[in-house]
């Protein structure tokens, strides 16, 4: 961290709970990404939602903090500031743009998506 600093580089940790957050806050982080359990990445161990972590982590928390994980547009962007946090960190949004090197196979699936994360045959239960 101190050579972080030293550098003037500014640290935002990536904390999947409160407690992390605080820990972060604690040991001299800028800010910090508060990714809820909806996060495409590593969503921690607690599998928290970001409607009961965003108002915990702004009780909590004196650094700013965005929030994370299911962000993709701007009614989350509202939702997020509703909630406490001071912006939004977007994820897997980014990875169906034309500017990410990934494959459209990809892209299309994430596109094509519903909220379902898994997408299951109905059909089969019937
Ligand atoms: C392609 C990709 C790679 C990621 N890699 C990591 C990672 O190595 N470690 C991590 O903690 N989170 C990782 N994340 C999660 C992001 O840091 C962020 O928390 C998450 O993408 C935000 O949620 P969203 O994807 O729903 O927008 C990754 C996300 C994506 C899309």
């Amino acid at each position: 961290m101190g050579a972080l600093k030293g550098a003037g580089i500014k640290v935002i940790h990536k904390c999947t709970s409160v407690r992390h957050a605080l820990k972060a806050e604690k040991i001299g982080c800028d800010a910090a990404s508060v990714d809820g359990f909806e996060c495409g990445g590593h969503p921690g161990e607690d599998d928290i939602p970001n409607m009961i972590l965003l108002p915990r982590a702004a009780e909590e928390l004196k650094i700013p903090f965005v929030a994370s994980g299911g962000m993709g547009n701007g009614q989350q962007l509202v939702a997020a500031l509703a909630l406490g946090a001071d912006g939004i960190n977007m994820g897997t949004r980014f990875i169906a743009t034309q500017d990410a090197p990934v494959h459209q196979n990809v892209k299309d699936a994430i596109v094509n998506a519903s909220e379902v994360r898994y997408k299951i045959n109905y059909a089969f239960f019937n």
